[in-house]
């Protein structure tokens, strides 16, 4: 079993599309088993598998928030929640492709979880209870490396940073390499390490984004992946229908390019 988190505190640059095209190609084209789990508030990686009357009929019972034992009114912890409860199998019809929700109550889960011990091993503790059986397991972060992240970080083997090459993520990435370098120290058991830079968004017109490519590439921080993805707007339209791109729109710019992507990611796994 893979776990990849996606991560940059930088906001929209493309790590909820890339989890949720990712997971849909690894299902479609690679035939293999993927766990999609959701630990952003905004819930969009929810929303691209799931509609949200789907969602409204679960959002009190059985999603990450619940999984991590969130006080939310109820009297249960997170040991007596079984993570299974939170699993929707098949999402958006997916067949082997299954997705924790999120919550929007996950915003407050550093001040729910503030006075519990082993605060960042919460979802690594449900995870070891339950055994589940995936290839990989995705998992789309909010844009900051609070205590959701931490909780992803410490059951993942890696991370991959989608970047849009504009001037700013530049100045971000030494700063995210050095809070996971950190980070690890305190965490013996936690191997994360990471994969590789997604340029996300990418416009040929602009040369500034061909210049920051090249200087990202040249820095040589972290791993970039030489498949581009380009700005392609049935990329983000196929949101609209709950469901990824690949299904809706499978030959568009964009998902060719996450075809290319997931093919590299799996040859630079197996490396
Ligand atoms: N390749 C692309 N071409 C065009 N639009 C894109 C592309 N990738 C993502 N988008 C759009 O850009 C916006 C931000 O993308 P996305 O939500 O994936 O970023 P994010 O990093 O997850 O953001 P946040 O940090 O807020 O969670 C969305 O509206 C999405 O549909
Ligand atoms: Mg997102």
């Amino acid at each position: 079993m893979t776990t990849i988190s996606f991560i940059n505190m930088k906001g929209g640059v493309g790590k909820t599309t890339s989890v949720v095209e990712i997971a849909a190609l690894l299902v479609k084209e690679h035939r293999k088993k993927v766990l999609v789990i959701d630990l952003d508030p905004q819930t969009n990686a929810t929303l691209s598998f799931i509609t949200l009357d789907q969602w409204e009929k679960i959002k009190d019972t059985a999603t990450i928030a619940d999984v991590l034992g969130m006080n939310r009114g109820s009297s249960s912890r997170e040991e007596d929640f079984d993570i299974n409860d939170a699993i929707i199998s098949n999402a958006g019809g997916i067949k082997n492709l299954d997705l924790i929700p999120s919550h929007l109550e996950l915003t407050f889960l550093d001040l729910d979880l503030g006075p519990v011990p082993a605060r960042e091993s919460v979802l690594k503790n449900q995870l070891d209870k339950a055994n589940l059986q995936y290839d990989f397991i995705l998992i789309d972060c909010p844009p900051n490396l609070t205590l959701a992240p931490q909780n992803a970080l410490i059951i993942s083997d890696y991370i991959i940073v989608p970047v849009v090459p504009e001037i700013f993520p530049a100045i971000g990435l030494p700063l995210l390499v050095n809070r996971v370098r950190k980070w690890k120290k305190s965490f013996r058991d936690c191997n994360v390490e990471f994969l590789g830079i997604i340029f996300t968004k990418v416009d040929r017109r602009y040369t500034i984004h061909a210049e920051q490519m090249d200087a990202l590439r040249r820095k040589k921080i972290i791993h970039c992946f030489s498949t581009v993805i380009p700005q392609n707007t049935q990329v983000s339209k196929a949101v609209a229908q709950s469901k990824p791109a690949t299904i809706v729109f499978p030959h568009c710019s964009g998902v060719e390019s996450y075809r290319n992507l997931v093919k590299e990611i799996i040859r630079k796994i197996e490396e």
